[in-house]
């Protein structure tokens, strides 16, 4: 049993210390304890991926027992958790996070929900697993609406003082955390009375977050084609308009693979029948071989909750929980029965289709967005309530749809509105469109500390200019779409929402479609390069879009860097913002050149750069060779394999990438390029700096 402090003998009579086993590793550097007892249902308890045993050797090597001590006790409300926090140990992660980035002094509860407005730790996917500037991440391994006061609540003070020093009247608004002293982590898990917790050894924080990955059932590279674009239909389009618009892209060359139809598919869709609507959709398998022949892939919207019109109805109503949302079941997805029966319906009717992917919506609690989904007093067949199930609610729908594509031996990748803990295998992008440019940046920053990945989607935007920043974000991150769902025609082709429905198009749209199709070119050039940082991923869990401060730990100016971020191991980027008169760029040591210019920019430094600018400011580190590809029209074209070596500097770090039947290995001596190849031909060899 560890020591008890006197913060656990507490007078309180309803508190009790808990039984502290001691450190047990699991795995290579990952280590549980046990604190009081845990409850049954829980991510890990309840996970559905084991652990990527055999990628635990590619990291580095840690098998020293932690000396943490972790304390807990019993109360009314459940259990509390201490865990130590050193001087200056700076806090990263609990999920994907819109309003804030260093986590120390502040109190985050692990609460799912749409569209948080105030920073309380509430969003589509939080995750209760930080990582310290110290060199280790914890998972407090619980699907309750826990509460991390992250070094901002403190003991009592024990002994009276004779005498004040000085008058101090000031109040003292700003966070009660001393980052200079050692502090406490307090976690306040409800009901439980016990929680494990998880250790994941660095030695440094990367190596950390890549041990939680690897934990978590290890990353994945994505199809090709789910690396490309990505465009959504408005919610009523039928099967014309959707082949029509279909059609004027490749007409218009905008490059273009996955074309997402959104509530008008379906006959009824809040709640879902899941089946076509034969007005809209006279003809599904007539609309998938035609936009097949076209070479692009189709992805569903829906959501989860069953509308009692819908085939899949009877098979979910006895699995699904007491409280129904529109009207539609909420199918009990902890258990094995309803994902099964919601799996193999959309299997033998959309999947085995042609189908390439869904958009998992509204699988998020909505506290905050008109008070629509399931209460937390819910019950479930399974046996969990509706705190428990809105904690993994959005990860069991994914491998609900998720499973029957592995059954088939088929690749997906699709969109989904919430996550959670150990989610880092699923092949699924979180998205949501109310956020602005800056908050879906520092979402996509903060999500590669807690194996997830976000599209910072285009819906709509305030200027042309806004359009075209954040259209130059968005194809410098997971999931590059646009979201058109309430517009007709593009963006390009008419901002406001009113005129574009109305048909009534801007004076020069084809300037702007131009700005807008070149930037979704620099999408299809790039992908020989996502896919090396996505094989990372996979082969050692490094998440391939990342913090700055995750590669460069040492370097305290990062603890405060929220928009900007690595792109793999070379790239990183720092988007511009419109109405924004200057960006800062903060360079981590070491050289740097600009991607576009080759021009090279110091390490330690700062730039401040105009808003004129403009390109996107990416930079890569110098000696890098970065494959580029001709623009192709989808991801599988014959100019998508056509790709110019980009070199920068010395060329002293070459590129591979060794994908299942393809490969990339370029490098670069005495003057002269090398690659191997197999599906890609390197035509041109480009000097940069
Ligand atoms: C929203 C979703 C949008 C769009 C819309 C359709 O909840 O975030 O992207 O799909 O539903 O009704």
């Amino acid at each position: 049993m560890a020591g008890l402090s006197c913060w656990l003998n507490t007078d309180a009579a309803d508190a009790q210390p808990l039984t502290a086993h001691e450190w047990q590793q699991i795995h290579p550097g990952v280590w549980r304890i046990t604190i009081g007892i845990p409850e049954e249902f829980t991510p890990v308890s309840s996970r559905l991926v084991p652990p990527q045993a055999g990628a635990f050797t590619r990291l580095p090597h840690a098998d020293k027992s932690p000396t943490m001590s972790v304390e807990g006790k019993r109360t009314a409300r459940g259990c509390t958790v201490r865990l130590p926090l050193g001087a200056g140990e700076q806090i990263f992660g609990f999920g994907l996070q819109f309003l804030s980035f260093a986590q120390r002094g502040k109190k985050k509860i692990a609460r799912v929900n749409a569209d948080p407005k105030i920073d309380t730790g509430d969003s589509h996917a939080p995750v209760p697993f930080y990582v310290t500037t110290g060199g280790i991440g914890i998972l407090v391994d619980t699907a309750r609406y826990a509460s991390f006061y992250f070094g901002d609540a403190h003991a009592k003070p024990a002994h009276p003082i004779a005498a004040v020093s000085d008058a101090n009247l000031a109040p003292k608004y700003t966070g009660n955390s001393n980052e200079a002293e050692t502090e406490f982590i307090y976690v306040d898990v409800p009901v439980a009375a016990g929680v494990d917790i998880y250790l994941f050894d660095g030695p440094d924080m990367l190596s950390a977050v890549q041990r939680y990955n690897v934990f978590s059932g290890g990353g994945f590279i994505p199809p090709e084609w789910g690396l490309g674009f990505w465009y959504r239909n408005l919610a009523k389009a039928g099967q014309q308009d959707a082949l029509a618009l279909a059609r004027e892209f490749r007409d218009r060359k905008i490059p273009c693979d996955v074309i997402g139809l959104e509530p008008g598919w379906q006959s009824h869709a809040y709640s879902c029948t899941f089946v076509w609507d034969k007005k809209r959709f006279p003809d599904p398998p007539g609309f998938l071989r035609a936009t097949s022949d076209q070479q692009y892939k189709v992805n569903l919207w829906e959501h989860a909750f069953t509308h009692p019109a819908s085939p899949l109805f009877p098979a979910i109503e006895p699995c699904s929980g007491d409280f129904g949302v529109w009207q539609g079941l909420v199918p009990d997805f902890a258990g094995a029965q309803a994902r099964d029966a919601f799996g193999e319906f959309h299997g033998k009717t959309l999947i085995d289709a042609g189908v390439s992917g869904f958009k998992l919506d509204e699988c998020d609690n909505s506290d905050f967005t008109g008070g629509w989904s399931f209460p937390e007093c819910s019950a479930f067949p399974s046996g969990i309530d509706g705190e428990q199930m809105h904690s993994v609610f959005g990860l069991r729908y994914q491998m609900a749809i998720w499973n029957e594509f592995r059954k088939r031996g088929r690749e997906t990748y699709g969109l989904v509105r919430s996550s959670g803990a150990l989610a880092t295998p699923y092949p699924f992008v979180l998205y949501s469109d109310l956020y602005d440019h800056r908050q879906y940046i520092r979402a996509l920053v903060n999500s590669g500390f807690s194996g997830l990945l976000w599209c910072p989607e285009v819906r709509q935007a305030t200027s042309e200019e806004d359009l075209i920043r954040r259209l130059q974000s968005v194809v410098f991150s997971p999931l590059a779409q646009v979201d058109c769902w309430y517009m007709k025609s593009p963006p390009w082709m008419q901002l406001d929402r009113g005129k574009n429905n109305a048909g009534e198009l801007l004076k020069d749209w084809e300037s702007l479609e131009a700005r807008c199709r070149e930037i979704i070119g620099w999408r299809m050039q790039m992908i020989p390069y996502l896919m090396a940082a996505f094989q990372r991923y996979r082969d050692d869990g490094t998440p391939p879009f990342r913090a700055l401060v995750l590669d460069s730990p040492q370097d305290q100016r990062l603890y405060r860097v929220d928009d900007q971020y690595m792109v793999g191991d070379r790239m990183m980027v720092a988007p511009l913002f419109a109405g924004e008169a200057t960006r800062t760029v903060v360079f981590p040591q070491g050289k740097w050149q600009d991607f576009w210019t080759g021009e090279a920019v110091p390490g330690g430094t700062k730039l401040s750069l105009p808003e004129s600018t403009e390109r996107i400011p990416v930079y890569v580190k110098s000696g890098s060779i970065v494959p580029w590809a001709d623009v192709g029209l989808h991801a599988g074209a014959p100019e998508s394999r056509r790709l110019t070596a980009r070199v920068y500097g010395d060329g002293s770090l070459p590129f591979t990438f060794n994908g299942d039947n393809s490969a990339l290995r370029l490098s670069w001596r005495d003057g002269h390029g090398s690659a191997e190849t197999k599906k890609y031909e390197v035509y041109r060899w480009k000097r940069l700096g």
